[in-house]
């Protein structure tokens, strides 16, 4: 696992949108450019500022998304595209109405209204399985670790499909609903930890004081369905972004170790 610190959100968020460029242009110039880039995406406060320089990129014409075909991670259920925290128009209001050439139907998001949520989840993996799987997800994590929707004690080889969200995450995330947690939905559609793991490459964005306990149970922990986010110990592409914010429960030598390695740049 890489742990790339950053100074502050602003650096991590500027190193991790070089990282996604640098990853997409990479395989447009080589022998896969046939194919499409295959890009999965959080939501969340933690990747606004990725999202924000990605579109500057795309803007000036220096990053195409014309070959990009993208799957988001999660969507509540019961939530129509027009609630304005759907994780749908959060990803329109975001981003993708701000690139230029992203085509609108490369853009995969679970469907929070549907009558079917178990075929829904069933054809979004069959989905993500008919492009050869994804590429690189990126991702972020809740306070207590939970990646995607995959709160604690989710299977760590769960797929795609319906959770229960617990009343933390509800607390948590209640204040995009008026700080009231019972306005949060008590369910959500969510990529499992197997879906996101069995991605090519991970990148996950962990940035503030709040979730330094969950940086370090995601580093230095045992691999505990507890933290779904320790996991990606067992990935051989994970790459966390973190913040020095996030760094405050990792040991002393941990935090000097990361930054030892990744003195030298390796994108
Ligand atoms: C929600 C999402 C997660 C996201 C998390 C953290 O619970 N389902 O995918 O990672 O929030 O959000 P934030 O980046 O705002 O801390």
């Amino acid at each position: 696992m890489r742990v790339v610190i950053q100074e502050n959100y602003e650096k991590m968020c500027k190193w991790a949108a070089d990282y996604i460029a640098a990853k997409i242009k990479a395989h447009n110039e080589g022998p896969e450019a046939g194919r499409p880039f295959i890009l999965g995406l959080p939501t969340g406060s933690s990747p606004i500022g990725v999202y924000q320089e990605l579109v500057r990129m795309n803007q000036a014409g220096e990053l195409s998304f014309s070959n990009v075909v993208t799957f988001n991670m999660d969507e509540y259920l019961g939530l129509p595209k027009t609630h304005d925290q759907s994780y749908w128009y959060f990803m329109h209001d975001n981003f993708f109405d701000h690139l230029v050439d992203m085509k609108p139907e490369n853009i995969n998001i679970l469907n929070g209204m549907t009558d079917d949520p178990e075929g829904e989840c069933k054809a979004y993996e069959e989905k993500i399985a008919s492009y050869g799987g994804i590429d690189l997800f990126m991702g972020g994590i809740g306070v207590d670790g939970h990646i995607a929707f995959n709160e604690p004690y989710t299977s760590l080889a769960s797929r795609t499909g319906v959770r229960n969200l617990t009343t933390d995450t509800r607390i948590v995330n209640g204040r995009f609903f008026d700080n009231d947690p019972e306005k949060v939905p008590a369910q959500a559609l969510s990529v499992g930890v197997g879906t996101v793991t069995d991605s090519k490459e991970v990148l996950v964005l962990i940035n503030g004081h709040n979730k330094a306990r969950a940086l370090a149970a995601t580093v230095e922990g045992g691999v505990s369905q507890k933290w779904t986010c320790s996991a990606l110990q067992l990935h051989n592409g994970a790459i966390i972004a973190c913040d020095e914010a996030a760094c405050g429960e990792l040991t002393v030598d941990t935090y000097k170790y990361f930054l030892d390695i990744e003195k030298k740049e390796r994108l």
